[in-house]
């Protein structure tokens, strides 16, 4: 992208800013309710994205996943993107001033991933460099989940810590507390192909609680006593019983009807394959699934067990204390 020739852009220059995604180990879906969850970052599949400053006579464009074309006729998909580069110009005192747009993921969209918080996170952090503004973690975590309500309408807010935080994050009742992990495991994370949505996925468990209170209430008290536990074997780094509680999460996870079939068979695949536990991570109705492995050997065969089962891709997480 280049400058503009012509015009008085007060100092502001093209923007960088850079996230990435992240994998919930344990607690979705019922931390939206107040209980724990555990979420890690996963540093090596990064989001990207680029703010060009443009005269106020163009339009801004946005480039991102397959859409390239102004950034008002974006549509649904980028309403949260849209959002972001709404609320940090506010922030910085130049709405007036017009952005293009644009990013780049090594990840898979719509996938459970935090792909949305990424990309707004990304957007957020190159609207700011654009100016040479440094914001406060609590800023840049404000901004961001701006754009996630719109994305998600009750967005928890641990999509948006994790893919931009360095360790491992619980979150609970609001509270967010870095947790450092002890042991040794390997997280093998699988994307069925199909894509879920966040939005529809957590509406989907809002209206099953309104409609059917106690059993619902029982279903997410019990994840967020599996979540419990699982942080506290994490935190004394034991993999077995962590492993157990990820199995049964899956268990209480389908209950509240955010599964899917191709989400099982992997699952299965993993466990057969000799994983510790597997369950689906992030939002569900497709997307992604994890699974526990004791040691790379192990990771490895459960890697080849899940693509050979149908996974589109597969990615290897190496847990360490
Ligand atoms: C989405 O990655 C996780 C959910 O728990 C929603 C949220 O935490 O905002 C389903």
């Amino acid at each position: 992208m280049v400058a503009i020739a012509g015009e008085d852009l007060h100092g502001v220059h093209e923007g960088y800013g850079q996230t990435w995604a992240k994998a919930i180990l344990m607690g979705e879906h019922s931390v939206v309710y107040g209980h724990p969850a555990l979420a890690l970052p996963l540093h090596d599949l990064q989001m990207r994205a680029w703010a060009q400053p443009i005269a106020s006579d163009q339009e801004p464009q946005l480039s991102a996943l397959d859409y390239e074309g102004p950034l008002s006729e974006s549509g649904e998909l980028f309403g949260g993107l849209r959002r972001a580069v709404e609320v940090t110009l506010d922030f910085l005192g130049h709405s007036d001033q017009r952005f293009s747009i644009r990013t780049e993921s090594d990840f898979p969209a719509g996938r459970g991933l935090g792909s949305s918080a990424a990309a707004s996170g990304a957007v957020v952090r190159a609207l700011l460099d654009a100016y040479d503004v440094r914001a406060s973690h609590e800023q840049l975590l404000e901004l961001t989940n701006q754009a996630e309500k719109i994305t998600h309408g009750h967005p928890s807010g641990l999509d948006a810590a994790t893919t931009s935080g360095e360790l491992p994050v619980e979150l609970e009742r609001g509270a967010m507390r870095t947790v450092q992990l002890r042991g040794n495991g390997y997280l093998v994370i699988a994307d069925t192909g199909v894509a879920g949505s966040t939005r529809e996925a957590v509406e989907g468990v809002r209206s099953r609680l309104e409609a059917k209170p106690e059993v619902v209430e029982q279903l997410l008290e019990s994840l967020g006593d599996q979540a419990r536990s699982a942080i506290g074997n994490l935190e004394t780094g034991q993999m077995e019983p962590l492993g157990a509680s990820m199995n049964q999460a899956q268990e209480l996870l389908n209950a509240l009807q955010v599964g899917h079939a191709q989400l099982d068979a992997l699952v299965s695949a993993a466990r057969s394959a000799g994983a510790l536990g597997a369950k689906l991570t992030g939002g569900g109705l497709g997307g992604c699934m994890l699974a526990l492995a004791a040691n790379e050997s192990d990771a490895q065969r459960i890697s080849e067990a899940l693509l050979a089962a149908g996974a589109q891709e597969v990615w290897t997480h190496h847990m360490v204390a």
